[in-house]
């Protein structure tokens, strides 16, 4: 077993009814004017916003709410809440919504924690952040896992780039996850939700560092739930129990457990961040749209590692470990079109694309050449355009 140091220290508080709560989980912390962020009102809709206020303010609590975060965060938005949140002297920041909301509400915290300093920069590396405000999630959707991670993926509208950044500050300092607050969810965003979860247990999976038994089995379990009770989310996304197992899931997915010992790879998630941010398309289509090129192109660096994950996640026996491989890539990107994401450029809806724009985006991936992504197999902007 390798070394490891790990970190979570999110409070999870889990189950029916859970928002009503936020108010004396933000006291306990030591908050007294929180900034409520929310997205393009999903939450209104369903009530949420005013139960949760409704909690704030029962728990002596001044807030002031704000929506408007759209899926693939602005970095403009993100900074127009902090202006926001300093004008009001938040100290407290409460997200209810998904990876965008939280992501927003993690840079709204961090610029909160490093005054003076253009929070852009902690995304692009030239600066450190050395503070932090606390964060608080209601969970809405089971997807990014961002309500246990440290990490905050933002987009530049103005440079098209999509950025994330990873400091243990951000972790949410605790996650009220209600899974009926996902009963609204349509049935596109639970798929791409059930990829998201995939994909960050695949991410960690697919390295060239082994030998961690432990680890590896939790990721073949949290996959194993997350495919089963996918199928079942998507048939029914009122099914309290497939979307109380997801949104488990989706935090355990990505709060490092599935991946100690081990290093991540991400390649799939830096290709399908370009995708993104060149097409606006939903984070969980992209990984669909890429995934099964990346396994393509990728699984001969270890054919042994997609055998052992064909036969451990997908029950496919085959004494040909080449060919058990290739069975559980197909497998999976079955799986991925059975739940009607897409699996190409195509089924993503931007159609073929010129091999001029393939090549921007593999370039753009590696940050115009200053870096190569993934750790399974090392990848550049060749590598990249072929696999686009
Ligand atoms: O904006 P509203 O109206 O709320 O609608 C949202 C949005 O349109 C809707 N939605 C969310 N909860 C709902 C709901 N609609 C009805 N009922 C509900 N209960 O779903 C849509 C997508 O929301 P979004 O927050 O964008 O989804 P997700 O959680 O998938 O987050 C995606 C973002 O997170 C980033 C992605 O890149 C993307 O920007 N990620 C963040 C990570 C992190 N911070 O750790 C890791 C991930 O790998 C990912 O990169
Ligand atoms: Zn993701």
């Amino acid at each position: 077993m390798q070394s490891f140091s790990y970190y979570s220290p999110t409070r999870v508080v889990f189950g029916k009814e859970t928002e009503t709560q936020v108010g004396s989980l933000v006291k306990e912390l030591g908050g007294s004017r929180v900034l409520v962020l929310y997205g393009g009102g999903s939450a209104v809709k369903s009530g949420l916003i005013g139960r949760v206020t409704g909690s704030l303010a029962a728990a002596g609590l001044a807030h002031e709410a704000l929506g408007g975060v759209k899926p693939n965060p602005r970095l403009a938005f993100a900074r127009e809440a902090l202006e926001r949140a300093r004008a009001f002297g938040a100290d407290f920041v409460l997200a209810a919504g998904g990876g965008s909301v939280i992501d927003t509400a993690k840079a709204v915290a961090l610029g909160l924690g490093n005054p003076g300093v253009d929070i852009w920069k902690f995304w692009t590396r030239e600066a450190v952040p050395v503070g932090c405000a606390p964060v608080g999630v209601v969970l809405t959707i089971s997807a990014a896992g961002s309500e246990t991670s440290s990490s905050s993926v933002l987009t530049d509208e103005e440079t098209g780039e999509k950025r994330g950044l990873g400091s243990d500050l951000v972790r949410p300092r605790f996650a009220v996850m209600n899974p009926e607050l996902t009963f609204t969810l349509p049935v596109y965003q639970v798929a791409c939700g059930v990829v998201d979860i995939m994909m960050h247990t695949l991410d960690r999976y697919f390295c060239p560092i082994l030998g961690n038994e432990l680890t590896d089995q939790i990721a073949e379990s949290v996959l194993r739930v997350a495919i089963e009770k996918g199928r079942a989310a998507v048939r029914d996304p009122h099914d309290y129990d497939a979307m109380s197992e997801l949104m488990w899931a989706g935090s355990l997915s990505h709060n490092d457990l599935t991946g100690l010992g081990g290093v991540k790879d991400f390649a799939p998630h830096q290709l399908g961040h370009e995708l993104s941010a060149m097409f606006d398309v939903a984070h969980g289509a992209s990984l669909s749209t890429v995934w099964g090129s990346w396994a393509d192109y990728c699984w001969e660096t270890n054919p042994a590692r997609f055998a052992r994950y064909a036969k451990n996640v997908w029950g496919i026996e085959n004494a040909d470990g080449r060919a058990a491989a290739r069975a559980g890539i197909d497998a999976t990107v079955d799986y991925f079109r059975s739940l009607g994401m897409p699996t190409c450029f195509g089924e993503l809806g931007i159609g073929t694309q010129p091999d001029e724009v393939l090549h921007r985006l593999a370039v753009n991936c590696m940050y115009g050449g200053t870096r190569k992504v993934g750790t399974f197999r090392v990848l550049d902007a060749p590598d990249a355009y072929e696999i686009y």
